[in-house]
């Protein structure tokens, strides 16, 4: 169980307060001049990977009291609840153990409710493994024999976002031949396009969802089905189409899916923490499954490294502690992904899941109302396509949002001048939201007094620069899983439960009643819902 706390009763937490106020009269630029040593100091290795956080406000005072705020929040004892099993998600009963799905390969046994679930997590493994090598070798074959070279997962959140993401982040291992494709929105549009490209005969569909119930999945899936039906006639060849990724076999079994075709995953893998388990078979299937298992042995390194190293060397760590001082004492409630490499282009759109749905909370570990900010609200884009959309409100808005820089050395592109022109961005973009441009710089080179105010930078913007060498399985999973530990300090720091997601119910079951009530003549909504529900009815007639 996770003690509770609150984080402002913490010293630290007074100690920070104080130091914001010296610090909001510093500029960054200034740190850098006062300590030559300043990016060593806040920066940090591990492997393939650089993270640096000196472009920010912090000093080395803030950062002990940041981190004596994460001791006096339990942080270390809450990592330890979470990596041996204990029932964190404490609003569902549940652990919390997607590290050990990636620690499958290390021989030591993990017991939950009196079942060792390293064992079933192997056995699972295995299936995908062996699945993956049928696929490919042509062992496993469509109902008239052809190969399969067509994927199409069905699902939506963490069971779309995550998958989605890895196999265009890892596109240059695309096994020769597959075609993959993501289907989520219950917007027809997005199947029919989809459905418009493929054939039944070379097309395996994916069905992936933990709950087996989520309208959007299910709507998709049965106009799959109906489409692969109508195609191929015979309700017997879905066993050669259709597979499943779920918790709930009976629903699966329900759909007609078989059992040897359904992968299993359990109630204590949170839905946007689920890529690294059977939800990752449309990740498998696509780069292979040795990639697959690359991915995971990254992850598990960085939790090896999230385990032990001590916090002020500790990335995980000193990123969401970065994070809480921007939040909670410089009240920055924004933050930037901007991935300089377009294969990361879904990057930003996995991490708003994993973060907001898990540290989207005002309600504390006791039910109240908390009195302090949580999560950030996340977005980005992948650079240098952001700098032509949003940046200018990053250099010049009226509010500071703090931004992670990502960029990957080594491009897999052939074209080197175009590789060093995205690093110059990536670089300079960095240097440009610290320093800024003063009045006087502008007075250089504008000599109209009218124009030159709207050319001043203030500067002063903070960013973490994240390197990776390369964008390999092995260094994404590293970094997919810093950022879930980041997410999961900051929660233990802010008192709230991670790994639920109450929030989302609500409009889900409101929807089923406004879909009933466009088939009634009366409705009890309000004004403002009823107009729309009678105007949706109106026009949707008057269209067919
Ligand atoms: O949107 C809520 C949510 O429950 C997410 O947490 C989850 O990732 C998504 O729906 C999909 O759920 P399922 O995998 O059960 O279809």
């Amino acid at each position: 169980m996770l003690q509770s706390h609150n984080p402002t009763q913490a010293k630290a937490w007074k100690h920070l307060e104080n130091l914001y106020q010296q610090a909001k009269n510093k500029t960054i630029k200034q740190l850098f001049t006062e300590n030559p040593q300043r990016s060593e100091d806040f920066s940090l290795n591990f492997e393939n990977m650089y993270v640096d956080y000196s472009k920010t406000l912090l000093t080395l005072d803030i950062k002990n009291q940041l981190i004596e705020l994460a001791k006096f929040c339990g942080l270390q004892e809450a990592i330890q609840a979470m990596f041996t099993g204990q029932k964190i998600n404490q609003t569902e009963g549940r652990a919390v153990l997607h590290t050990a799905l990636r620690n499958a390969f290390i021989n030591e046994p993990l017991i939950l409710d009196g079942v060792d679930i390293k064992i079933r997590i192997k056995q699972v493994l295995e299936k995908m493994k062996l699945f993956c090598n049928r696929v490919q070798t042509g062992e496993f074959l469509g109902y008239n024999g052809k190969k399969i070279t067509t994927i199409v997962n069905i699902g939506i959140g963490g069971s779309d976002l995550g998958p989605y993401m890895v196999t265009e982040a890892l596109k240059p291992y695309w096994v020769k031949g597959i075609q993959t494709y993501f289907v989520s929105n219950v917007d027809a549009n997005h199947i029919k396009f989809v459905l418009e490209k493929i054939k039944a005969e070379d097309t395996l569909f994916i069905i992936a969802s933990k709950t087996f119930t989520t309208q959007e999945t299910m709507a998709n899936a049965q106009t799959a089905k109906a489409w692969f039906l109508n195609d191929v006639g015979d309700s017997q060849h879905i066993a050669q189409h259709f597979v499943a990724l779920s918790t709930n076999s009976k629903a699966v079994k329900d759909f007609g899916i078989a059992e040897d075709l359904q992968f299993e995953f359990w109630d204590w893998v949170g839905g946007r923490y689920s890529l690294w388990s059977a939800i990752g078979l449309s990740i498998a299937l696509t780069i292979g499954y040795k990639h697959f298992e690359d991915l995971l042995l990254g992850a598990s390194k960085m939790d090896d490294h999230f385990k032990t190293a001590p916090f002020e060397n500790n990335i995980p760590v000193m990123m969401a502690l970065v994070g809480i001082w921007h939040v909670n004492f410089c009240n920055y409630n924004q933050l930037a992904i901007l991935p300089y490499n377009q294969l990361l282009h879904r990057f930003p759109a996995f991490l708003q899941q994993a973060d907001m749905e898990s540290n989207g909370k005002y309600v504390n570990r006791h039910g109240e109302t908390l009195d302090y900010s949580t999560v950030p609200t996340i977005f980005g884009e992948a650079g240098t396509n952001g700098q032509h959309a949003f940046y200018q409100l990053l250099h010049q808005g009226t509010q500071i949002i703090p931004c992670d820089f990502i960029g990957v050395v080594n491009a897999t592109s052939d074209h080197k001048n175009q590789q060093d022109i995205l690093f110059a961005n990536f670089i300079a973009q960095t240097e440009a939201l610290m320093n800024g441009l003063s009045i006087e710089e502008v007075c250089k080179t504008e000599t109209n007094t009218k124009i030159q105010p709207f050319k001043v930078f203030q500067g002063n913007r903070p960013t973490m620069s994240i390197v990776l060498k390369d964008l390999t399985p092995y260094n994404l999973g590293s970094m997919i899983a810093m950022y879930e530990h980041k997410i999961f300090v900051q929660g233990v720091i802010w008192n709230i439960f991670s790994f639920d997601q109450f929030g989302v119910e609500l409009g889900k079951k409101l929807a089923n009643v406004v879909l009933k009530d466009f088939e009634k003549n009366t409705n009890t909504h309000d004004g403002s819902t009823e107009t729309l529900i009678n105007l949706y009815k109106k026009w949707v007639h008057a269209s067919i």
